[in-house]
């Protein structure tokens, strides 16, 4: 199963790949978790993308095109793979259906969690992220068994940088102008699959599951 979670920062894509990659049994790739972690081992490709992620801007295609692509040739993705937070744009789209024809694969499914601005402005204040593994959480809606502490590695829980208020903001502009023409690209291709992103985590599990079972 090749899966691509589309939706806006905040909706729930990383959530809903991480439950989708213990049921399947395939690997989560999130570009932004992938940046995350270059930024904090202080490599030369985290330092050109903190800056751009601080401000709530794209990391340019060139930095993430080859490091997706090579990433997919990895041996963990031959049963498939969940991407999360790629692609963001029709170039990295286009790059990405050049990629897998040349392995032979396609995409089945690109997943739309669906949530109103309004909603993420809200949720995205009591978001806790683990910085070693990726995984998130949040105050209210999904407590860790932990206050602080990831249930996955045990590492110390953190707001995002970019989880500020104003820089939530122009995420959200950003995702409006670059990502979600992807909507129509897939819509195109036969492969979107638009769920309720703002019922409860489970409920949405259940109903992208349901769908990908047709
Ligand atoms: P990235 O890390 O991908 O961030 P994002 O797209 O902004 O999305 P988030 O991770 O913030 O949200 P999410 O949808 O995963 O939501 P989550 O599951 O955590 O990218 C960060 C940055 O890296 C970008 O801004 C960009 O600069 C750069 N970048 C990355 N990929 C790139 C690319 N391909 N090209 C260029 N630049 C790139 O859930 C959010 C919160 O809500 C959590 O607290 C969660 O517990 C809670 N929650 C989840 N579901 C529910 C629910 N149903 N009900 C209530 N609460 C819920
Ligand atoms: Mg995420
Ligand atoms: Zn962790």
């Amino acid at each position: 199963m090749n899966l691509i979670m589309l939706g806006a920062p905040g909706a729930g894509k990383g959530t809903q790949a991480k439950r989708l990659s213990d049921k399947y049994e395939i690997p989560h790739i999130s570009t932004g978790d992938i940046f995350r972690a270059n930024i904090k081992a202080q490599t030369e490709l985290g330092v050109k993308a903190k800056s751009y992620m601080d401000q709530g801007l794209l990391v340019p295609d060139e930095l993430v095109v080859d490091l997706v692509a090579d990433r997919l040739k990895q041996d963990d993705c031959v049963k498939g793979f969940i991407l999360d937070g790629f692609p963001r744009t029709l170039v990295q789209a286009d790059s990405l259906d050049k990629a897998l024809s040349a392995m032979d694969a396609k995409i089945d499914a690109a997943v739309d969690v669906d949530v109103p601005d309004e909603d993420i402005i809200k949720r995205m204040a009591g978001r806790r992220a683990c910085i070693s593994c990726g995984s998130t959480y949040h105050l209210q809606y999904l407590k860790p068994a932990v206050e602080g502490v990831c249930d996955r590695c045990s590492d110390k829980l953190v707001l995002r940088v970019d989880d500020e208020p104003e820089t939530v903001k122009k995420r959200l502009l950003v995702y409006h102008e670059q990502t979600q023409p992807l909507i129509e690209y897939y819509t195109k291709k036969g492969s979107l699959v638009k769920v309720d992103g703002t019922l409860d985590i489970p409920t949405i599990t259940i109903a992208i599951l349901k769908h990908l079972s047709k």
